[in-house]
């Protein structure tokens, strides 16, 4: 599609007064999704991820067709990710809390059972997902943390392991040494001034991944995990890991995941509105848009996390596939990107959004 017909495919909708204008990609009208592509699989199978998924749709595609569980399918999808040093969003090589240590959040839920289980704030074990799903397959709870969740990992045999690689510790320790000149770390002389394409990454990283499936008799399932905010304080936990904030299944509706600023999602509940908006009518992706626009409306209410055009210093991507075999994606500014496996072809597509991101920098807040 040419650049002036996606162009045609913005709305603006007017906020109330005096609020900045939010430009939203039109939601899906039956077929066609915000890059032009087809928003229906079809049928069942299918499965979605964010922008740094595709071997992750693709494996589980794979195990689908084999007649694997949809959640099985998902993590393992995952795990090639968790498992992968060069994404510093998740996993093993995942960015590090402030202290310099890998804190890892996951959850799992399980359409037809509606089981969840989950693992925040756990160090030296590289596939959290898998810790996720032994906590809603081998115990009577649903979130276990820290030192219990760590415990509970070893006890099932999980090999304990530093997860910060090399890249990862420079990453930080340019952190440490340049963000505060108030403290007694110093970098060294020559490279004092500018900050490295890496760290700068880095302040924006909220990481993660989120992948969802439909299996062929129709049953839904979904991951998220990740390594959270960098540098995050000890002890911080995420949305990934709290079911109804990073991830929610409801098998009679669909399934919704988010990655992005996890305080956000937190406060709002978010991917259990994105399924409750699809229970209500939705499609996937217009029910994504109107999460965001919930979330930036409760934004508006602490500036400090607004920059001077009153928009979000921050990103959040919302990901959902319905029973039906229809998905979408949509993210806080432009230029986000979702995975999809529709049982045709696996490719990374583009995702709606709510504003323009007019080469603006994403902050830390
Ligand atoms: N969404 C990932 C996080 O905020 O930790």
């Amino acid at each position: 599609m040419g650049t002036t017909t996606t162009r045609r495919k913005f709305i603006k909708a007017g906020l109330a007064a005096g609020a900045a204008t939010m430009i939203g990609r039109r939601p899906t009208q039956g077929a066609g999704s915000a890059d032009g592509g087809p928003s229906d699989s079809g049928g069942a199978p299918c499965v979605i991820a964010s922008g740094n998924g595709l071997q992750s749709t693709a494996k589980a595609m794979r195990l689908l067709r084999q007649g694997a569980d949809p959640l099985e399918a998902v993590i393992a999808g995952v795990n090639l990710v968790e498992d992968d040093p060069d994404d510093t969003s998740v996993g093993y090589g995942g960015l590090p809390n402030e202290e310099g240590v890998v804190e890892l959040d996951a959850s799992v839920m399980h359409g037809p059972t509606h089981r969840a289980g989950a693992v925040a704030g756990l160090r030296d074990i590289k596939n959290p997902s898998r810790v996720a799903r032994l906590v809603m397959d081998r115990t009577d709870h649903v979130l276990l943390v820290g030192q219990g969740a760590l415990k509970f990992a070893l006890a099932h045999g999980f090999r304990r392991e530093s997860l910060l690689t090399e890249e990862s510790r420079r990453i930080w320790l340019e952190w440490k040494e340049k963000l505060s000149d108030r403290d007694k770390w110093l970098p060294p002389e020559e490279k004092k001034k500018e900050l490295s394409a890496a760290l700068l990454r880095a302040l924006e990283s909220y990481g993660t991944i989120n992948c969802l499936a439909l299996d062929a008799e129709r049953n839904l399932a979904g991951v998220t995990t990740t390594s959270g905010l960098a540098f995050k304080i000890p002890g911080r936990a995420g949305d990934s890991p709290i079911i109804g904030a990073g991830l929610y299944v409801d098998n009679e509706v669909g399934a919704a995941g988010s990655t992005g600023r996890g305080e956000a999602n937190l406060t709002t509940c978010a991917s259990f509105r994105v399924v409750n908006a699809m229970a209500g009518g939705d499609a996937p992706e217009e029910a994504c848009l109107k999460a965001l626009k919930f979330v930036f409306e409760k934004t508006r209410l602490t500036p400090r996390l607004l920059d001077d055009e009153g928009l979000p210093r921050f990103g959040l991507s919302f990901y959902a596939l319905n029973k039906k075999g229809q998905f979408g994606s949509a993210t806080m500014f432009s230029g986000g990107t979702y995975c999809l496996h529709d049982g045709r072809q696996n490719r990374q597509r583009e995702s709606a959004y709510l504003f323009e991101r007019r080469n603006r920098r994403l902050e830390t807040p």
